[in-house]
């Protein structure tokens, strides 16, 4: 297995982590387990409309309309949300709903209607996720299909996977030859893909990707950028861009808890301790930075007049900080903060942005899918997603299934 070269990783500065997460926050267990149970009875109650059809990315005036599995990177979350709903209570129209939908994963597999690098989320909530739970050896062979065409994605001079656009996109395409932070989340796909079948490809690929990725898409500040495109034939860096954030030198907040969560799990996978070093200092640039109620605006550095928040990269993050405590060595004290800042943001999250059941089909206000095209102010399927694992993290004891 290829190590990281640590010395790269350590060019990043550290921000440290704030002086406010050394403090126990005032969230209690009770009040975590009370979020989780409205949860599960709002997945419960959504449950006959979004049977084998899905919510949409995200919502409008709150509320998800149903929509098919044929396209995108989202459906997955309401897969996953059910498999967690399945989890926490035992009842069996939880499975029933999360193997309806799996059927429509494995009919996209048929139909070839995957050409991204969002294979990693669309097959790990529902396939390996499914597989973890029933062992049903079909749900493995549609992990495995889809890990083998996100092998197919990879470019070997610049070690990258490319995001976007098929693979064989013409030479001048902005697509061609470029990765995107969030990528990171979906590597798990390639490690449990290395793990179950005892191939090392898939993790090589991962890791060379996580390296490269670490090279560019991390900043020397410990912030990050979104896009970041090399020349596939000799390797050369040819710049970052931004697609969803405010410009292509700002951090736009939700790729950077994707880069937190995703450098804390290659660590577990990798076994390969620079890697949570690395997302230890992701994690205090973007706590060094969120809002005092532990939610961030979509962009660090938005202007003012656009300082609209997104729950969703703070769900991400309680998530991302709760896995990168455990990923840290014992004597890390560290590992304690992370832990009073996911719990912070859970809190906060619950207390504050919560919708009301009587007017919304989705758990979380104030998602922003892409404020450069006037989405925001809305609920994200993913942001319910993560809001509901890291209340299950906070509160059960649960295998992941990243
Ligand atoms: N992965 C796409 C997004 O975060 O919006």
């Amino acid at each position: 297995m290829p190590r990281a070269p640590a010395a790269l990783l350590q060019t990043v500065d550290d921000s440290g982590l704030p002086d406010r997460y050394t403090r126990t926050p005032d969230v209690t267990r009770r009040t975590l387990e009370r979020a989780l149970s409205t949860a599960i009875d709002s997945i419960d109650e959504n449950l006959d409309e979004f049977n084998d059809q899905f919510p949409g990315p995200s919502s409008e005036g709150l509320v998800y309309s149903a929509t098919d599995n044929t396209d995108g990177w989202t459906t997955s979350f309401w897969t996953g949300l059910c498999w967690l709903a399945y989890e926490v209570t035992g009842e069996r129209r939880f499975r029933d709903a999360a193997q309806a939908q799996l059927a429509t994963f494995e009919r996209r597999l048929d139909c070839g209607e995957v050409t991204t690098h969002d294979l990693g989320f669309l097959y790990t909530l529902s396939a390996i996720a499914g597989y973890r739970l029933t062992e049903i050896e079909q749900y493995r062979s549609a992990a495995l299909t889809a890990a083998d065409l996100l092998v197919e994605r990879f470019w070997d001079a610049p070690g990258l996977i490319q995001a976007w656009g098929d693979h064989a996109s013409p030479e001048d395409s902005w697509e061609r030859g470029r990765m995107i932070v969030d990528s990171m989340m979906n590597l798990p796909l390639l490690f449990w893909a290395s793990e179950v079948t005892g191939d090392s490809m898939y993790a090589s690929i991962a890791e060379r990707h996580a390296r490269t990725n670490a090279q560019y898409i991390v900043r020397s500040d410990g912030s990050t950028f979104h896009t970041f495109k090399c020349d596939v034939e000799t390797g050369a860096p040819l710049g970052g861009e931004t697609a969803q954030g405010y410009d292509a030198d700002s951090c736009w907040s939700r790729g950077q808890t994707w880069a937190i969560y995703g450098y804390a799990l290659a660590a577990d996978y990798a076994d390969e301790g620079a890697y949570a070093q690395l997302s230890a200092k992701l994690a205090n640039y973007y706590l060094s930075h969120v809002e005092a109620d532990h939610v961030p605006r979509w962009d660090f550095d938005a202007p003012a007049d656009q300082s609209y928040r997104d729950t969703s990269a703070a769900a991400i993050a309680a998530c991302g900080l709760d896995e990168l405590a455990h990923r840290l060595p014992l004597a890390d004290t560290r590992a304690r903060g992370y832990e009073n800042a996911a719990i912070a943001t859970l809190g906060s999250l619950g207390e504050q942005y919560s919708t009301d059941r009587s007017e919304s089909n989705g758990l979380l206000t104030q998602g922003a899918y892409d404020p450069t095209d006037g989405d925001y102010d809305e609920c994200c399927i993913w942001g319910d997603y993560f809001y509901v694992e890291g209340l299950v993290r906070a509160t059960e004891h649960w295998s992941r299934y990243w």
